[in-house]
């Protein structure tokens, strides 16, 4: 579909990013929430990813002028009304009807940057014919899963390109996918109608033949999984502005950058592909250390509060994603559910930063955490 979405009213009683969860979870049916909601094997990273941003506590600092403060920031020469961007989620028509086109327009509505799936339920085109001629828009990146086929993945890139994409976000850390036990519980697929549209004309994985000493996994999959090499041929493919998303080792931070990538992504796919990893908070401050002040990283994995995106700035982050949250605003109304998760998460910021005393997010350092 590329239509303008349907208005609808936001449910009542919904005033914070868990209320619409909680919401969200009474309207989707067993097969979607299995999906959005669920995270890999027992569900640890999922809940530590949270757990870690709770566990932080604040050090205001008062009766500072706070005049003409502001929540902009810059990327990749990008202005941004504030730092919190929308994450690559796959097939969102499975969440509401009018999918990615919903949470375009609520992306272009308050400024929100947005990251759009290779997995996407609705055309690459469509949605950047959406987000683009929004005056007040965030930056508009693509996230690119390469593909077996490399030709098939550099077409990806030109098409991405060609619509007007501003950066390329390269997911690195689901050469396979999880475990997904809550998926399988459920008996998840993908309802009739609804698929991977930027992906149709994919020329089939050859054939392998395996003997019995072989394995699928390493003999097959991971003979087309990507890696340090690709990133470079990416590199010389393509002047967009490259991301990877995914790192979550100092050493892969530092790697990614003498690889040609412009930026990273902190993140364990908020705890959808391998279980036990590290909450995203925990990692974040050495990774900042090892690529000293300037390097873009942003992070995401469970930020549902103002005071989350606080943290993760005090913590050197230079922007924060979100998933699950807007999925779950737009199940519960559509653009108007996208736009109101983001609303609330930006008045929330903008209140943290005036009651600990950061008029910018340059203010925002470690002094404003308490340890
Ligand atoms: C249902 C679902 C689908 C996702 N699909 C993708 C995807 O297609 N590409 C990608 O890079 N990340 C994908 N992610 C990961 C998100 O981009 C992001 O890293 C994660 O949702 C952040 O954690 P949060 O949901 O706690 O905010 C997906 C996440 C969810 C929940």
């Amino acid at each position: 579909m590329s239509g303008v979405p349907s208005v609808e009213p936001l449910p009542q009683g919904v005033v914070t990013l868990a209320d619409h969860e909680q919401h969200a979870v009474k309207r989707l049916d067993a097969n979607a929430l299995a999906y959005f909601a669920g995270g890999a094997a027992d569900e640890l990273t999922l809940r530590s990813n949270r757990a870690a941003w709770d566990a932080i506590q604040l050090s205001p600092r008062v009766l500072r002028n706070l005049v003409g403060g502001h929540t902009r920031t810059t990327l990749f020469g990008f202005t941004l009304a504030h730092p919190i961007l929308l994450a690559p989620v796959a097939f969102q028509r499975m969440a509401h009807r009018d999918g990615e086109m919903a949470t375009a327009y609520a992306a272009g509505m308050q400024g929100a940057g947005l990251v759009l799936s290779s997995q996407s339920s609705v055309l690459l085109e469509h949605v950047a014919q959406a987000v683009l001629p929004e005056r007040q828009r965030g930056p508009l990146w693509f996230q690119l899963y390469f593909q077996h086929d490399r030709g098939f993945t550099e077409q990806l890139v030109r098409r991405a390109e060609s619509a007007g994409y501003e950066a390329l976000v390269v997911t690195i850390d689901a050469p396979s996918s999880g475990v997904r036990d809550r998926e399988r519980r459920a008996g998840f697929k993908l309802p009739p109608g609804i698929s991977a549209v930027n992906l149709a004309g994919l020329p089939p994985p050859k054939p392998v033949m395996l003997d019995e000493h072989q394995s699928r996994m390493f003999d097959a999959l991971m003979t087309v999984a990507p890696t340090w090499k690709d990133i470079e041929w990416l590199r010389s493919l393509t002047r967009l502005p490259i991301v990877l998303k995914g790192i979550m080792h100092p050493g892969d931070a530092q790697l990614a950058a003498q690889h040609g990538a412009d930026g990273i992504i902190v993140s364990n796919h908020g705890g959808r592909t391998l279980d036990t990893l590290p909450a995203t908070a925990a990692v974040l401050p050495r990774i900042r250390v090892a690529m000293g002040p300037e390097f873009p990283i942003l992070v995401d994995g469970g930020i549902r509060r103002g005071t989350d995106v606080f943290k993760a700035i005090a913590l050197g982050a230079d922007a924060v994603l979100i998933g699950r949250p807007y999925v779950f605003g737009l199940a519960n109304a559509g653009a108007m559910g996208v736009s109101h998760v983001l609303r609330l998460l930006r008045d929330e910021l903008e209140i943290a930063m005036a009651l600990c005393g950061c008029a910018t997010l340059a203010d925002i350092n470690a002094d404003a955490l308490f340890s």
